[in-house]
């Protein structure tokens, strides 16, 4: 690919898509979206017997995770490793034998239920407490016009051309993230920090709301893998030898450039997409759920699973680079905001309101274990947890209508050889409050990370709750 004297190629492509006929008929969104680009995991269910892998899904990654769906529409626009697969949410809404007319995801993540709701025209509301995966779902579930981005790549491209690099845009970032003479590490080179200065500069003048979103996103999906750091459940690593690979302005430009194309792709294939109303709110789902008053036939989501994997810090260049963060009281208040699933922060844990016979085997075995845990805060960490997935349930109950079901998608955990079984503690959470059916579908085994003794394998698990 060649790059043009602004160093920015947008809308060649673009109008070469614009002027197919790529368009798919609205009863075939979902196969397309499942087919057109490298397969989703097959993964069904049967109405009578449960969860199942199809012959072909058994080599597969299952389909509550996204590792193989990366490369499908709409999934491909930001790597979220934590997503589940759009055939995950068809097959949950395939369980309730008839088309719900409204479905809620108090964990929205990258949007997955969104997304695929808004393909198979049914309405739903996800609430998703980081502000950038937020617009990662608003950028997805909201319709933009064609022709409104082609002008908007070709304004942005002439913007570009006319901004003065200004790295006082980057001021607010946290001293280890552009390059200077003082430092001995840093996330961007100057060359990528001064061009990302523009971007960001051209990003604010998009008057549309949707399109700079748009844009914000594209550009959110690329920033780590330009970045001399890559990021995994354990934080921000350099990579190897990021001296001597750094990527400069030129790198910005191709690969926004490609990101770009890829968005505008999705865009352009399922323009005619159904106009089902997708809320997204942004917000504690402990607190927004309080908020919802649409009943829902089906509540689906997966929410952070107690291992102490804090997603603020797996965002975090995104969410300061774009603006989203600009001071560390913020960065503390998101975590503050999200589940007790780790301890990078103090907090008092409230209590589960009901009794769970388990949970109290389990906070025992903690907390005369608290001496070998590798943080002593684990206990609370646990009971915390659960009290915010109580109060999950406890809107879920007030909003599930008779003839729908809760469907969770969760994942066992395990400290100084104590196993939380988080699947059997959510059933008797569930059946204090008023669910009277309950069930636990296995689906896979995780490897447990070195802090939760590495070499044990940790149940992920489907847990349906129904009135
Ligand atoms: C496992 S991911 C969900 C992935 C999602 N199912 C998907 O397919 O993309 C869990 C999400 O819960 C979000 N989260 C954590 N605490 C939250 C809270 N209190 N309220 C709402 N969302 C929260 C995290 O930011 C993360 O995106």
């Amino acid at each position: 690919m060649s790059l043009d004297v602004n160093g920015v190629i947008f809308y060649n492509a673009i109008l070469a898509y614009s002027c197919g006929s790529m368009r798919n008929p609205p009863d075939r969104y979902l196969s397309t979206l499942q087919q057109h680009f490298p397969a989703a995991p097959a993964f069904t269910v049967d109405v009578h017997s449960g969860w199942t892998s199809t012959p072909e899904a058994q080599n597969a990654p299952p389909a509550t995770t996204n590792q193989a769906a990366q490369n499908i529409a709409f999934q491909r626009w930001f790597r979220f490793k934590e997503a589940f697969s759009p055939s995950f949410v068809t097959a949950a809404i395939e369980t309730l034998g008839f088309q719900p007319s409204h479905v809620i995801d108090p964990f929205g993540g990258s949007g997955t239920t969104g997304i695929t709701c808004q393909l198979l025209g049914i309405d739903a509301t996800t609430i998703e407490v980081n502000p950038f995966l937020a617009d990662v779902i608003r950028a997805k579930t909201t319709h933009c016009k064609e022709e409104t981005l082609i002008k908007a790549a070709r304004s942005f491209r002439h913007g570009l051309a006319r901004t003065k690099a200004d790295l006082e845009v980057l001021a607010h970032l946290p001293a280890t993230f552009i390059e200077s003479e003082d430092k001995q590490r840093w996330i961007f080179s100057r060359s990528f920090g001064e061009r990302l200065s523009q971007y960001l500069k051209c990003i604010r003048q998009i008057q549309d709301p949707a399109v700079q979103r748009l844009f914000r996103v594209a550009l959110g999906a690329i920033l780590v893998e330009c970045s001399n750091v890559y990021v995994n459940g354990k934080g921000r690593r350099y990579r190897r030898r990021w001296e001597e690979t750094q990527a400069n302005s030129e790198r910005l430009d191709f690969r926004f450039h490609d990101q770009f194309k890829t968005v505008f792709e999705d865009v352009h294939r399922f323009a005619a997409r159904p106009d089902a109303r997708i809320d997204v709110v942004h917000g504690d789902s402990r607190l927004a759920m309080r908020r919802l008053e649409r009943e829902a036939d089906l509540i689906v989501f997966s929410p952070p699973y107690p291992n102490s994997f804090d997603y603020t810090d797996i965002y975090n260049v995104e969410l300061w680079t774009l603006g989203y963060l600009s001071s560390s009281q913020d960065n503390a208040q998101l975590r503050r905001s999200t589940l007790h699933s780790h301890v990078q922060i103090q907090r008092i844990a409230e209590r589960p309101l009901n009794i769970s016979p388990t949970l109290q085997i389990v906070l025992k075995g903690l907390r005369k274990k608290r001496d070998e845990l590798w943080d002593a805060n684990i206990p609370e960490m646990v009971l915390g947890y659960f009290r915010d997935l109580e109060r999950v349930l406890e809107e879920s109950f007030r909003l599930i209508t008779s003839r729908g079901k809760v469907l969770m998608v969760v994942g066992d955990s395990r400290y100084a050889g104590i196993l939380v079984d988080v699947p059997t503690v959510l059933v008797e959470l569930g059946r204090a409050i008023g669910f009277n059916k309950a069930q636990i579908y296995e689906v896979r085994k995780m490897r447990a990370s070195a802090q939760q003794g590495g070499s044990h394998h940790l149940r992920e698990c489907i847990v349906e709750l129904a009135r």
